[in-house]
């Protein structure tokens, strides 16, 4: 049972996670080189406890519990008696791979070093330590405590108990873990990339403006956020950087392109809700309106079940595609998209849905239309579909 955890860097998911371990009863040592850093943490976590108090979801009994179970630590010397570390510092390979072979000599032999990583390989970094099998990736999604889903990613060297742990660890948490192979993007940010890639393909080709295919996503698909509302929330810069890492971590596969419509936005500074400007025009009181250049060039209009239907079926395939290589296993497939970004069913559950036949036909007439490598069907859908099987 894990009992005492040590989270490296209190930023936006350190502080985060800290309050997860905190809440499910751990006590937490909460390390970061910038005393500033540590007292925002440490302030945060007031007025977030402050108001579960005011809304009546805790008791100032249980808000004294969880702050007391966090301390605020300046040195990584006092993580030593630690079960489980989390590191969630600046996602630069040198610096983590610094960081784990300084920890390793303080901790315990048997304490598990886990790194909150979204986009550098597990393998890379567990070659750092002196016993990497006790190296584990455990991604959480921003925000950590509110976000259900964690994806864990058992690295090559990872040990059968490493991982038996940490899921478990997860789970006492209140979590769902996601057992992921140690591959770009893990399964989110590698199954999710079509909802972005795609949507950006279909305005660059003058079908539809953002906010006509934000609607289509909305409206006919039932996301909660379109695709261009939901790049000017994350930030332009941030979006397109995990594009361009996949794309590149993929050694080019065409069907991880960046789009330059993104790469422009990004460079003019035209960020998304951070920068006021992005796809939308946002008014300080966050109000959203429609910018000038959300215009179409096509004389045909697009209906926005073609619209949607394309991106769905796009998101189908990679999902599809995630099973074939073995990413995960078909149900965590699915919980990493609903539990980790909210979409309204699990693609593959959508792929039963809309039968194979159908996602394999659209793949194909997209294929059709483009030749392109970007558009070839997974190989899963087609067996499948010759087999007359479904996902679930
Ligand atoms: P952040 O910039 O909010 O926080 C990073 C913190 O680490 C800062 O307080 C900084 O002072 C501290 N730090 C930097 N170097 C350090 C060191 N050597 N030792 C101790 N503390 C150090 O960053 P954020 O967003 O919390 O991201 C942290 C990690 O989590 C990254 O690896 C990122 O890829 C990953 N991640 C981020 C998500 C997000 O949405 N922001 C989602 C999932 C993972």
């Amino acid at each position: 049972m894990i009992k005492k955890v040590g989270i490296i860097g209190g930023g936006t998911m350190g502080s985060g996670i800290a309050q997860v371990a905190a809440t499910a009863g751990c006590s937490v040592k909460l390390y970061d080189t910038k005393i500033e850093a540590l007292e925002k943490a440490k302030a945060d976590l007031k007025k977030i406890m402050a108001r579960l108090v005011e809304k009546g979801k805790i008791d100032s009994e249980e808000k004294e519990r969880i702050q007391n179970n966090i301390k605020y630590v300046n040195s990584l010397k006092e993580l030593k008696d630690s079960d489980v570390t989390i590191e969630a510092i600046v996602e630069n390979l040198d610096v983590k791979k610094n960081v784990f072979s300084t920890l390793e000599k303080f901790v315990s032999d048997d304490c598990i070093i886990a790194s909150n990583t979204s986009s550098l390989s597990i393998a890379s970094i567990a070659s750092s330590l002196q016993k990497p099998e006790r190296c584990i990736g455990i991604h959480f999604f921003n925000p950590a405590p509110l976000m259900k889903l964690v994806e864990v990613i058992p690295a090559i060297q990872t040990s059968e108990e490493t991982l038996k742990t940490s899921v478990k660890t997860i789970k006492d948490w209140g979590k769902i873990a996601a057992v992921a192979k140690d591959t770009p993007g893990f399964i989110v940010n590698r199954v999710a990339r079509p909802f972005y890639g795609e949507a950006l393909r279909i305005y660059e080709e003058g079908m539809a403006s953002f906010s006509e295919i934000d609607s289509a996503m909305k409206e006919v698909g039932g996301f909660r956020m379109g695709p261009f509302e939901l790049m000017d929330f994350i930030g332009n810069d941030v979006n397109y950087t995990v594009t361009e890492t996949v794309f590149e971590a993929f050694y080019f596969d065409p069907r991880y392109k960046p789009s330059f419509t993104q790469k422009r936005f990004a460079e003019a500074g035209y960020l998304g809700r951070k920068s006021g400007k992005g796809y939308y025009n946002y008014s300080e009181n966050g109000q959203m309106s429609v910018r000038a250049q959300s215009r179409t060039n096509s004389e045909q209009k697009f209906s926005t079940e073609t619209i949607f239907e394309r991106i769905l079926v796009m998101l189908i395939n990679e999902a599809a595609d995630a099973l074939f290589w073995n990413i995960a296993s078909a149900e965590d497939i699915d919980n990493a998209m609903t539990k980790g970004v909210n979409y309204p069913k699990g693609l593959l559950t959508w792929a039963d849905e809309k039968g194979i036949d159908w996602c394999v036909k659209k793949m194909d007439e997209l294929y059709e239309e483009y030749h392109e490598d970007r558009y070839r069907c997974s190989p899963l859908l087609r067996k499948m579909n010759r087999e007359n099987k479904t996902f679930f």
